[in-house]
């Protein structure tokens, strides 16, 4: 199947969160399943630069129409370091030669422009594709950033390129909490005319929606695990839009998401001081707890329980309930090792927990892979207590690192650990903890009842080990996305 992709970020070219992981990830597992792939993305060069990728151009420029002007666009390609994904860069330097993806680093707020931005790069991504004759039949979208995607392959290009007419558009949702939506005198940057700004196609009150233009549009839907495709469709997780996801119901599916299972496999993992496997953990994650604690400047001790976090600090992810625990789960013996940055009350309320605990908590305020790694393996517990979360890759990291993550049972944490009760200890299933309510009592008794599981090392064991036995490599998912893509094309063959 010749496949195309269109997202706004891909590891390892600019990532700001699991959109890249996935984006990238399941591009490579598709080609491993021998399709032919293209990923697009926009030329944020000093991203690339950083990330020391190298690019060329193809040779292809043009200009579209935005609003009352027109701005110039080129081509370039890159390769995907070891895998045969074609990447296709949309180079624009007024928009995408900047220092953030969107919005400055350590600015609270977007960039002015991303309606701009945003309408421009799937437009220019789509005239990619007709240009470089790629002829896919299926089109895959991620969230609002590229939300035209399937307006404009419906109202332009399958009309306009005969290779695309019969071109199929999938649109996945990451997080409905992020829509793209401007005011009504956004439509002119659209490409598309003011027929469609109706409630039934791009608008939704009164402004320019783009995440549901790419929703009504869309062959097909799915979001990124079973459970938020459920929880999407009602009020509290649709954020407005969950009638629109009920009128398409039938057409809206949940995929989880899988791992990179080269960049997050203990056994292989460079930015840890000592690799290991399940048979290997007493000695070498051992060893990753005491690095651990050493670079990060905690008393060193194997005994002590160690939890980890690793998170954009953004209300989704649950620090309300980290600031209700913190103090009671500090008050024992424990260690806290925290990494992220974002909203600025989170990034307080860790660097205080850090000056009140100096011997047992430390919050790292900032962005950094290699740590992250190094929180995954030298920890023992992962909190994860999320208000929201379409699938979230953290939690699949820790089991996978024989880390067990405390999640509240939403989206993909729900379908993705199974929490320790007396059931699924004495069966084998049990990967973590889980808690249902959005409530500190419930996250407190689960901190609580890891500690007692943490004291009975066998069972602590038995836990481990059923997380770092699962699959949750991509080749999983990405065979349940090529049954969604033949779907799709079902629906327009017929
Ligand atoms: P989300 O996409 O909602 O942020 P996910 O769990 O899907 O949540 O993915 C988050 C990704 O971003 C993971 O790969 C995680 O390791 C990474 N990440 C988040 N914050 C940081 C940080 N401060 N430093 C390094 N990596 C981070
Ligand atoms: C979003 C979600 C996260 C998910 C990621 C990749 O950022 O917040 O839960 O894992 O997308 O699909």
């Amino acid at each position: 199947m010749r496949i195309v992709q269109i997202c706004s970020e891909a590891v390892p070219f600019a990532k700001t969160g699991g959109l890249a992981d996935v984006t990238g990830a399941l591009s490579k597992a598709l080609v491993e399943l021998g399709h032919d792939v293209t990923l697009i993305l926009p030329n944020y060069s000093r991203f690339l630069a950083k990330n020391n990728v190298e690019s060329r151009p193809i040779g292809e420029s043009f200009d579209i129409p935005l609003g009352d002007r027109r701005v110039g666009i080129s081509l370039r390609q890159t390769q995907m370091p070891g895998s045969d994904v074609r990447v296709v860069l949309v180079d624009q330097p007024e928009f995408f030669d900047r220092d953030g993806i969107y919005q400055e680093p350590h600015s609270k707020a977007d960039y002015a422009d991303n309606a701009a931005r945003f309408t421009a790069f799937p437009r220019a991504a789509l005239e990619a594709v007709a240009r470089l004759d790629l002829r896919p039949e299926i089109i895959q979208a991620h969230d609002w950033q590229t939300g035209l995607v399937p307006a404009l392959l419906e109202a332009q290009y399958r009309k306009w390129v005969p290779a695309m007419e019969r071109t199929a558009a999938i649109m996945t949702l990451h997080n409905m909490a992020f829509q793209g939506a401007y005011p009504a005198e956004t439509m002119p940057l659209t490409g598309l005319g003011y027929e469609y700004f109706n409630w039934k196609q791009m608008e939704f009150w009164k402004q320019v929606n783009l995440l549901k233009t790419g929703i009504v549009f869309a062959d097909l839907i799915n979001t990124v695990s079973p459970t938020y495709a459920r929880e999407i469709q009602t009020p509290e997780f649709g954020h407005g839009l969950d009638g629109v996801l009920r009128d398409r119901a039938a057409d809206l599916t949940g995929i989880l998401n899988g791992i990179d299972s080269h960049e997050w496999n203990p056994s292989l993992d460079s930015h840890l001081p000592a690799k290991y496997d399940i048979d290997s953990l007493d000695v070498g994650k051992v060893e990753c707890k005491r690095a651990l604690q050493q670079r990060v400047g905690l008393p060193q001790r194997a005994d002590v329980p160690l939890f980890g976090l690793v998170s954009r600090m953004s209300w989704q992810k649950g620090f309300d309930l980290i600031g209700a625990c913190a103090d009671r789960l500090l008050e024992r013996d424990v260690q806290v090792v925290i990494l992220g940055n974002g909203q600025p009350e989170y990034e307080e309320l860790c660097r205080h927990l850090a000056a009140k605990y100096p011997q047992k908590a430390r919050a790292v305020i900032g962005y950094d892979e290699s740590l992250a790694h190094q929180i995954e393996a030298g920890s023992d517990m992962f909190l994860m207590p999320s208000k929201f979360e379409p699938c979230g890759l953290n939690q699949m990291y820790s089991m996978a690192y024989g880390t067990l993550p405390i999640v509240r049972a939403t989206g993909g944490l729900a379908d993705s650990v199974v929490g320790a009760t007396a059931e699924t200890l004495a069966n084998g299933t049990a990967t973590g903890f889980s808690f249902h309510d959005h409530h500190p009592e419930q996250f407190w008794q689960q901190l609580d009842w890891s500690l007692r599981l943490f004291a009975d090392k066998p069972a602590w064991h038995r836990v481990q080990r059923a997380g770092m036995s699962r699959d949750w490599s991509w080749s999983r998912s990405a065979r349940e996305y090529v049954e969604l893509y033949e779907r799709a094309l079902g629906r327009r063959s017929n």
